[in-house]
């Protein structure tokens, strides 16, 4: 979406609401295919699985499903929202990890024929039932195993310790209905380096076990992406990895490994990204509410919250920038002295989203547009104080509301009087 596109959509969208997310599935559609194209120049087996709990708006999944990725879900929800997503004939595309699987939603990834990474042993024993449950002898699961390693002294609480697996491995070879295809590792940190560290430590486990033969290989997410320069001075990052630089370092480790290696046939490299798929997809749009000084400072008191755009980071001031709606667009961008801090609607002290600089006339009408707010956000927000916002995509120029806010009444009544 042009730079005008966002201002004229933010325009519409707060003629009838105090503020609301917009996601832009062009962005999104633009991100898979990049993401898609940097791996496929490097490895020819290459599927992404889009991560659901970072932001499962049915808009967005089913845009990434359209642009040819599988649902990575941790959870029945997310089980349950995967299968109406998917297209019919693709039901299969589902990689179910997580460390709570239920009973009903493994028994639906087992018949949608879907991947299941397992976590822990329990994982199993519920497999080993539906299985034993089931009159058709033909039905067989896809399983993965999730692999625990430590990184840099960072442990980890999912997966299994290196020394399990041969167990593992071991009963799952006992029944043909097993489908045993390889293993998934996912680490909480975005460095090339720790995709070396996942790349290198799946080589260890492979060798270990070089007799069991694998069709998959699953790396997990957390790559970056494309982050603007305010937003990297905020978060003091010198610069990020781009969608290539990780293509060349992991394919060309696996690719070296593979042609020295028993395995002619290449395992298929799946990638589970979320953030660095929709972070930049997504746009927080708030009118102003009034413009105040209180204690020296200057506040533009606005509809957003942290809890809303940016619930696991509870520090960072997120660049924003303030239109007038009153103004024509070539004059909107002020320039000046002053600092105003852009606050949230909450009566949290600490809510504090944003810092710009400028006059501002109190007398006039403003809104803000803040940037990369799509990942762990509508997933994580709560009808903390207000309703949570309206939610609207933008496609081809065209906008749609996705989801409304919900009335007092209605969210009052989710509660039993
Ligand atoms: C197993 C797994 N895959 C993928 C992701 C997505 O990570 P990100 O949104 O950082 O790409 C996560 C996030 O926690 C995860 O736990």
């Amino acid at each position: 979406m042009k730079g005008n596109s966002i201002i004229t959509a933010a325009k519409e969208v707060l003629s009838l609401n105090n503020s609301a997310f917009i996601i832009d599935l062009d962005k999104f559609e633009h991100n898979i295919k990049s993401m898609f194209s940097a791996f496929n120049s490097h490895y020819p087996n290459i599927e992404i699985g889009y991560s659901y709990k970072t932001n499962y708006a049915p808009s967005v999944c089913s845009c990434a499903h359209a642009n040819g990725c599988w649902a990575e879900v941790v959870s029945e929800m997310e089980v349950d929202f995967a299968l109406h997503n998917l297209p019919e004939s693709d039901l299969n595309k589902i990689i179910y990890n997580g460390p709570v699987k239920s009973f009903k939603s493994i028994k639906s990834v087992i018949e949608a024929g879907g991947i299941i990474n397992i976590d822990h042993i329990k994982d199993l024993t519920e497999i080993k039932k539906i299985l034993d449950g089931c009159n058709d002898q033909k039905l067989i699961v896809n399983l993965g195993i999730r692999l625990n390693f430590e990184y840099q002294e960072n442990l980890s609480r999912f997966g299994f310790s290196i020394d399990d697996i041969e167990e593992v491995l071991n009963s799952i070879s006992s029944s043909s209905r097993y489908n045993f295809i390889g293993f998934h590792v996912h680490l909480p940190f975005r460095s090339i380096e720790s995709f070396e560290f996942r790349i290198e430590s799946l080589i260890s486990v492979l060798e270990r076990f070089k007799s069991f033969q694998i069709s998959y290989l699953n790396i997990g997410g957390g790559f970056f992406g494309q982050l603007p320069d305010e937003l990297l001075q905020t978060m003091k990052i010198d610069g990020v990895p781009s969608y290539s630089d990780y293509a060349k370092i992991i394919c060309g480790l696996l690719t070296k490994y593979f042609q020295k290696s028993r395995q002619n046939k290449l395992p298929t490299l799946f990638l589970e990204p979320g953030s660095s798929l929709i972070a930049d997809a997504v746009f927080f749009v708030s009118k102003i509410h009034t413009i105040k000084s209180s204690g020296g400072r200057n506040y533009m008191v606005s509809y957003a919250a942290r809890h809303l755009i940016t619930p696991t980071n509870k520090n960072i001031l997120l660049p924003s920038t303030v239109y007038s709606f009153s103004e024509s667009e070539k004059d909107i961008v002020y320039h000046g002295d002053d600092t105003y801090h852009i606050t949230g609607y909450t009566c949290i002290e600490s809510d504090i989203i944003s810092k710009v600089s400028g006059y501002f006339n109190p007398d006039l009408s403003y809104f803000i547009i803040i940037p990369n707010v799509g990942s762990y956000s509508i997933v994580m927000a709560s009808d903390f104080i207000l309703p949570q916002p309206s939610i609207f995509q933008i496609k081809g120029g065209v906008l749609k509301e996705n989801r409304r806010i919900l009335t007092s009444e209605e969210i009052y009544k989710t509660f039993n009087s």
